[in-house]
């Protein structure tokens, strides 16, 4: 019964895999898979203003408490006056909604259905509440860089303790203030950070983290940073239902059909891989490509998601070159490699000891393509390797461009100096500030309802767009996307020595 109230809420689909029939604005008739409830209720059911209209809650202690605000008074519904609402779009009193709410053509088993999963929103408070405090967990694995740890930590302490500092006079002036609003005040609770280590292989993190949840719930994680790819925790927020904001990661899970908590900033290294594909794929000319990458490495992440990304492309063939988990990268040997089967395009999916030590003049004459770097494998430095190497090397860069990334960062230095956090590892801190800071604006906007689902639509309708972008250039938000960023620029020094930036929104 649930299971079919749900799928009619989410994707307006009959028992009968048909979809529902619905009328809006009086009688245009549209399929109820393009008006799903959840469209413009959200999943949590709790609505919220999107455009010019607001979407009321529907979620049970909306629906069957009386509204005595200002707005679209009316007695609490019962089922049957629900129904009629539902089917003619009129209040218990038959006061006619506003005509954006569709009314429904669905059969008795149907509506019971319906009905019945709307008893299931966003009822009890999400775990990880406790009197007075809510509480969140951000994820650290084993072998992880102790610099870009502490620098992870030293942002979301500090930001914590702010939030937390601001929340106590908050707190105290609503209480001796004259407008004691006891509503108001539910709504401050304390942010309690909790430091999840996971140690070991990746597939015994998710019996950690059920530990860690059965000794404290949290409602959300926030950043994280993990050695390997994020997939396990990923998987895991999406089984128990807790929203993962924006962890620090270049390998993300991939998003399945029902994933609805796991927000990235990026699709990491395989949208530079899928870039990468667009930007040869445009070219219109056969390419014979070679991959660079270690085992195991983050680089092989890449090489993977490219090869899909051409998978099928009758243009592009690619082999791959492997070095072995401890090997050392030789030029030597790179060269070797070239001559025996010479590509025409290189990806070098390589961290930067690697790629420091390629021998760019030399290879300029050995292949006629292009040598493709990963930025995200390079950190800061990546723009040097254009800068300084011939016109041949294009760099995948997700990030804001070279030119401008100083005067983005500078707009938190003065937070982070006065908070004594150093200044090292620039994407992690502007990344954990971001986090932050969405965590912030996502909870402000859902006031005292401490929904999971709520926050993520939250989210999902850009309530946290206001918010400047430290590392990336776009940002875009929207239901169901888990991907903040959607393209990368392609960054490439010309003949006259200047750098030029492509913008690419892989199609791959
Ligand atoms: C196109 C957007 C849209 C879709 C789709 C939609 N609604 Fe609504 N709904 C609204 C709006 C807007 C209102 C508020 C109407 C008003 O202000 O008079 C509303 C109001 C309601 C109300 C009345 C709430 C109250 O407090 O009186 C109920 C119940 C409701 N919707 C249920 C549903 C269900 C169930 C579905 C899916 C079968 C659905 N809605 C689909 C936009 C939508």
């Amino acid at each position: 019964m649930i299971a079919l109230g749900r799928l009619i809420y989410r994707q307006g689909i009959l028992a009968n895999g048909k979809p529902v029939r619905a009328h809006v604005m009086g009688d245009i008739e549209v399929l109820g898979t393009q008006f799903t409830c959840l469209n413009c209720h959200g999943r949590s059911g709790m609505g919220g203003g999107e455009g010019k209209t607001f979407t009321l809650a529907i979620n049970p202690a909306a629906l069957f408490a009386p509204r005595d605000s200002m707005y679209l008074e009316r007695s609490a519904y019962d089922d049957e006056s629900l129904e009629a609402c539902i089917r003619r779009g009129e209040t218990p009193e038959g006061t006619a909604l506003a005509p954006e709410m569709p009314t429904y053509e669905l059969p008795d088993r149907e509506m019971t259905a319906l009905i019945a999963y709307l008893k299931t929103l966003s009822g009890r408070f999400s775990p990880g509440l406790t009197d007075g405090e809510i509480h969140f967990a951000t994820v650290v694995g084993d072998g992880i860089d102790p610099a870009d740890r502490m620098a992870m930590l030293a942002v979301m302490n500090s930001f914590f303790n702010d939030k937390n500092a601001r929340t106590r006079n908050e707190g105290k002036r609503s209480r001796r203030g004259p407008f004691y609003q006891t509503y108001r005040l539910k709504a401050y609770r304390k942010w309690v950070l909790h430091v999840w280590k996971l140690h070991g292989p990746p597939d015994t993190w998710a019996a950690q983290m059920e530990n860690y949840l059965n000794r404290q719930p949290v409602f959300a994680l926030i950043g994280g940073m993990v050695r390997g790819g994020w997939q396990p925790i990923h998987t895991f927020c999406e089984n128990r239902e807790i929203p993962c904001l924006l962890p620090n990661t270049d390998r993300p899970g991939g998003i399945g059909t029902d994933d609805f908590y796991t927000l990235y900033f990026s699709e990491g290294l395989r949208l530079e891989a899928r870039v990468i594909a667009t930007d040869l794929v445009r070219q219109k000319k056969s390419v014979r490509v070679l991959q660079v990458y270690a085992a195991g490495s983050k680089g092989k992440f890449g090489a993977q998601s490219f090869a899909n990304a051409i998978k099928g492309n009758s243009l592009i063939s690619v082999k791959d070159w492997q070095l072995k988990p401890a090997e050392e990268f030789s030029p030597e040997k790179l060269s070797a490699r070239i001559r025996e089967s010479p590509p025409d395009t290189l990806i070098l999916w390589l961290p930067t000891q690697a790629i420091t030590r390629v021998p760019f003049a030399e290879l300029k004459k050995m292949i006629k393509g292009q040598v493709y770097l990963s930025s995200s494998l390079l950190d800061d430095i990546s723009p040097l390797f254009v800068t300084h190497s011939g016109t041949q090397v294009k760099l995948a860069h997700p990030f804001i461009l070279p030119k401008n990334r100083q005067a983005v960062f500078n707009r938190i230095t003065p937070w982070l100096q006065s908070r004594k956090i150093p200044l090292q590892r620039q994407r992690i801190l502007g990344q954990t500030y971001y986090a932050c800071m969405m965590l912030g604006k996502g909870l402000m906007h859902i006031k005292r309802h401490f929904y999971r689902d709520y926050l993520m639509d939250a989210l999902d309708h850009g309530n946290a767009k206001a918010i400047f972008s430290i590392n990336y250039p776009r940002l875009s938000y929207g239901p169901g996307q888990r991907y903040l960023a959607k393209g990368a620029f392609i960054l490439k020094k010309n003949d006259d020595g200047k750098t030029s930036a492509t913008w690419i929104v892989p199609h791959l």
